[in-house]
């Protein structure tokens, strides 16, 4: 198996998962200093930069500044998105309810290519910037430890002694230039969200300041009137934006902006992490807020309420295994089978209105869609045959009704054993009255 290490001394290489942040900066010189390694860096491309993508030059700039022997950016985009965001949109994965996974499912295929790197370059350890309290480590260790049983991973947040003003301090020390806002939160992007912790975020008793944003804009500066758009799905991806078939990174793209500007996906969650901490965690999602709203509404319109019911406890573990880190437990591909079957009739088109902070589903259609306007309409030329409750109601109550009764009639013989008439009165008389046809 993979050991978590460090196990020696000194290590010839190492490939360190690099996002040019102040903990794998500062870890770069770390890790040459301590380890006496030559440095290996890779930087994803999740489209985590969206507004300027010539900031993945910097990157590899700075790495080479730092003294990184060869550094990789990898663009994972489509990958990211048909092969890790679709799959959670079709789960409706929202961790408690509240959180669409955006970082937690970019760690699994992060790995997997630091991987593919380390054994294309002949390097036996990996490297990565989580702390020993997080989700991250366990994401992108068992992911490793998964793949790639002979690699060794290092962690050196976990080994090193230093917290973010230390950090600081020493990425000073050491000349390594550091981002503003890089100073207060620490910050993880990709197409699908931003997630920001640290600094004042972990008091939750304090609503979170302006600046922890960085992509949308406040509900309160959104444009104050609403706009309407149109997303179109086919077996449970989204395939066109107002009418208009796109390429499926730019589709995110392109609700990204929109959800934006109408101040779409803040999310403040008072979460429950995998090894049990609570933490307060920031983000902004604005396009998987508005798909996975809009890809809900579809397959509730397009399944049973059998499916339905089923379908969200599935949902649930499918959302716990990735937030936890167990992307490879074959129960995913299990669940991932139901879910599939589920979403090939999750086509048709549901229309939002974006509006100050909120999308709200306001239309639906599909051509598996369930309803029945002759069935469902209170107008009297309906064909559904209402005397049909007479004999529907006893039997669909039978149990409850029983239940509550039952319950009833022990608590009126307890309360009447406590008014001492208790004795004279026989239980199974009362019990037997209540029911029999009178
Ligand atoms: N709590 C989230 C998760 O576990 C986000 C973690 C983000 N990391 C960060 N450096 N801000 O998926």
């Amino acid at each position: 198996m993979s050991k978590l290490g460090p196990n020696k001394e000194e290590y010839e290489k190492i490939l360190l998962m690099f996002s040019g942040g102040l903990d794998t900066s500062c870890m770069i010189k770390w890790l040459q200093e301590n380890y006496k390694s030559k440095i290996y860096t890779f930087t994803a491309d999740l489209g985590q930069e969206f507004a300027d993508p010539s900031r993945f030059d910097e990157i590899e700039e700075k790495a080479a500044n730092l003294g990184a022997v060869k550094h990789f950016t990898i663009d994972l985009k489509d990958k990211f998105v048909n092969e890790f965001v679709f799959p959670t949109i079709k789960a409706n994965g929202l961790y408690q309810g509240i959180y669409p996974l955006s970082t937690a499912i970019g760690r699994p295929l992060i790995a997997i290519e630091a991987i593919k790197i380390a054994k294309q370059e002949k390097i036996q350890t990996i490297a990565h910037g989580c702390t020993g309290k997080g989700n991250d480590q366990i994401r992108f260790n068992v992911t490793i430890r998964a793949y790639a049983p002979d690699i060794e991973i290092l962690q050196p947040l976990i080994e090193w002694d230093m917290g973010r003003d230390e950090e600081i301090k020493y990425a000073q020390y050491h000349g390594i230039p550091i981002k503003k806002e890089n100073k207060k939160y620490s910050i993880d992007e990709n197409l699908f969200g931003r997630s920001a912790e640290c600094d004042i975020l972990e008091h939750p008793e304090i609503e979170p300041p302006e600046d922890c944003n960085a992509w949308t804009t406040s509900p309160e500066n959104a444009p104050d009137t609403p706009e309407y758009i149109q997303i179109d799905f086919e077996k449970g991806v989204p395939v066109s934006l107002n009418g208009v078939t796109i390429n499926s990174v730019e589709l995110i793209r392109n609700l990204h902006n929109i959800g934006c500007k109408h101040g779409i996906g803040r999310v403040n969650h008072m979460e429950d992490r995998a090894i049990g901490l609570k933490s307060r965690e920031v983000y902004e999602v604005p396009a998987a807020s508005i798909l996975i709203k809009a890809h809900k509404d579809l397959e509730k319109f397009v399944c049973t309420k059998h499916e339905n019911s089923f379908k969200t406890i599935v949902d649930q573990r499918w959302t716990e295994l990735i937030y936890e880190g167990l992307w490879v437990d074959p129960l995913r591909d299990a669940l991932e089978s139901f879910i599939n079957v589920v979403n090939q009739k999750v086509t048709g088109n549901v229309k939002l209105k974006l509006y100050k902070g909120s999308a709200t589903v306001v239309s639906r259609e599909s051509p598996y869609g369930l309803y029945d306007l002759n069935l469902a309409t209170y107008d009297t030329n309906s064909n559904f045959n209402q005397k049909y409750s007479y004999g529907f109601i006893p039997l669909w109550g039978l149990q409850s009704e029983i239940g509550f009764q039952v319950k009833n009639t022990i608590n009126s013989i307890e309360k009447l054993k406590k008014n001492s008439q208790a004795t004279k009165l026989n239980y199974e008389y009362i019990r037997k009255n209540k029911f029999v046809k009178k």
